[in-house]
C-alpha cells in the first residue's frame, strides 16, 4: 500500500503521519506538503528515519507538478490534509483559500482519476455545517445537517466537500469525507486557541477572549481524529461522509480557564476583545454514524486530554517559541493590533 498524505506538516497531519508510519510498517508513506507557515519538519521528528517514510515539497494546486508525482509514485490512497486551516486569516485574505483548498482539492481529484485510485479521503471539518444556537443544546449536527457556512473558511472547505462528492457521483471515484470537530494536542500551531492561550499565560501576556467568551466549540484529541481516519479509509463506505466527534463541548472561557488553572496563573490575564466577524456560536458532533457502522469510539476525555496537551507544551517550549519567535510574531501583532 503507498499512500500521498498531503498537509502531512501541519498539526493533524503530522500526528497522522507518525500513527500510520509506525502502525503500518509495511505501507509506502508520502509526506506531501507545501510548507506553508503552518507546516513544520520538525513536528516529523520521530518519524523522519523510517524506512516506509518520505518526504516531498510540494504544493497540491500545482497540476503539473501533482500529475508528475502522481505518474511516478502511483499511489494506491490519498488522504488530504492540506489546506489553509484558520477562520482569521481567512476573514483577513479568503483569496489562498479558495486557491489551496478548492483548487488544491480539486488538481488531486483529477490526478486520482487519471491515475487510479483505491480511496481517496477528504479531511473535512464540522464548520460546513454552520452553527448552533446556544439555547438548543438538543441539537447536533449530524451527516444529513445541510450546508450552511459562515466564514471564507468553511465555505472553501464545503466547496472542496461538494467536488469530493460530485466525482463520486459523476465519475465514480472512491471517495469518502470525515468532517471533525475542532482538534487539540501536540503540534497544534499557536495561532489557534488552546496552543495561543497555553504559550501567552505561560510568558503572563494577555489572554485575547473574543466577545463574551461564551462560543461553544466540542473539543477532540488529535489522537482520536486519527484513529477515525484510519478506521474510515479501512472500512468506511465508499461516497460517504462520516462526522466525528467525541461530545467534549465547552465554552471558551472555560477552556481559557482550565488552562490557566492548570499554569497556576491568574485569571486577571483574560482580555475580553472584538469579536470575530460572523463567530459561529456552537459546534456540536452526533457521531452516531462513525460508532455503530466503524466502531470507533474516543480515548480521550477532554480533562485528561487537555492536562496531557498543557504538559506537551510545558515540555516542548522550543518547539513553539522557535515558532513565536519567527514569520508568526508579524501576523501576531497585526491581527491583534486593533483588538489587544
Ligand atoms: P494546519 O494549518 O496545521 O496544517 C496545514 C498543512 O497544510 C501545513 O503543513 C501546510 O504547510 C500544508 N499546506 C497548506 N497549503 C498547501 C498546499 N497548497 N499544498 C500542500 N500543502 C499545503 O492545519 P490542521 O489544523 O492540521 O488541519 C488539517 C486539516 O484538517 C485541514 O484540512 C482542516 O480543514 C481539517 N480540520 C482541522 C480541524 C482543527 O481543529 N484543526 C478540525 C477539523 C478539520
Ligand atoms: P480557533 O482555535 O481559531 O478555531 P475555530 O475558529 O476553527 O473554532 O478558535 C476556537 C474558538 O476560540 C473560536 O470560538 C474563536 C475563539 N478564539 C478566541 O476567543 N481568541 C483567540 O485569540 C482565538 C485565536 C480564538
Amino acid at each position: 500500500m503507498k499512500m500521498i498524505i498531503t498537509g502531512g506538516a501541519g498539526f493533524i497531519g503530522s500526528n497522522f503521519v507518525q500513527h500510520m508510519v509506525n502502525k503500518y510498517p509495511d505501507y509506502q508513506v508520502i509526506n506531501l506538503d507545501l510548507l506553508t507557515y503552518a507546516g513544520n519538519l520538525e513536528n516529523l521528528k520521530p518519524v523522519e528515519e523510517k524506512p516506509n517514510y518520505k518526504f516531498i515539497k510540494g504544493d497540491i494546486a500545482d497540476r503539473g507538478f501533482i500529475f508528475n508525482l502522481f505518474e511516478k509514485e502511483k499511489p494506491d490512497m490519498v488522504v488530504n490534509f492540506a489546506a489553509e486551516s484558520h477562520v482569521d486569516r481567512s476573514i483577513a485574505d479568503p483569496e489562498c483559500f479558495v486557491r489551496t483548498n478548492v483548487m488544491g482539492t480539486t488538481t488531486l481529484l483529477d490526478a486520482c482519476r487519471s491515475y487510479g485510485i483505491k480511496r481517496y479521503h477528504q479531511v473535512s471539518t464540522d464548520e460546513v455545517y454552520g452553527d448552533l444556537p446556544l439555547d438548543r443544546p438538543d441539537l447536533f449536527f449530524t451527516e444529513e445537517t445541510p450546508l450552511h457556512t459562515s466564514s471564507p473558511y468553511s465555505s472553501s472547505k464545503a466547496s472542496a466537500d461538494l467536488f469530493v462528492l460530485a466525482y463520486h457521483r459523476t465519475y465514480g471515484l472512491p471517495v469518502t469525507v470525515s468532517r471533525c470537530s475542532n482538534n487539540y494536542g501536540p503540534y497544534h500551531f499557536p495561532e489557534k486557541l488552546i496552543p495561543l492561550i497555553i504559550s501567552r499565560a505561560l510568558a503572563d501576556e494577555e489572554l485575547p477572549v473574543y466577545g463574551k467568551g461564551e462560543n461553544v466549540r466540542d473539543w477532540l484529541h488529535v489522537a482520536d481524529h486519527c484513529q477515525a481516519i484510519d478506521l474510515i479509509i479501512h472500512n468506511g463506505r465508499e461516497g460517504e461522509v462520516y462526522n466525528i466527534g467525541g461530545h467534549n463541548e465547552r465554552t471558551n472561557l472555560e477552556v481559557v480557564k482550565t488552562i490557566l488553572k492548570a499554569l497556576d496563573k491568574p485569571e486577571s490575564l483574560i482580555r475580553f476583545v472584538t469579536d470575530r466577524p460572523g463567530h459561529d456560536m456552537r459546534y456540536a458532533i452526533d457521531p452516531t454514524k462513525i460508532e455503530t457502522e466503524l466502531g470507533w469510539k474516543p480515548r480521550y476525555h477532554f480533562d485528561t486530554g487537555i492536562a496531557q496537551t498543557i504538559q506537551w507544551y510545558l515540555d516542548h517550549q522550543d518547539w513553539w517559541k522557535n515558532i513565536l519567535s519567527g514569520e508568526y510574531s508579524n501576523y501576531f501583532d497585526k491581527m491583534y493590533a486593533s483588538r489587544l
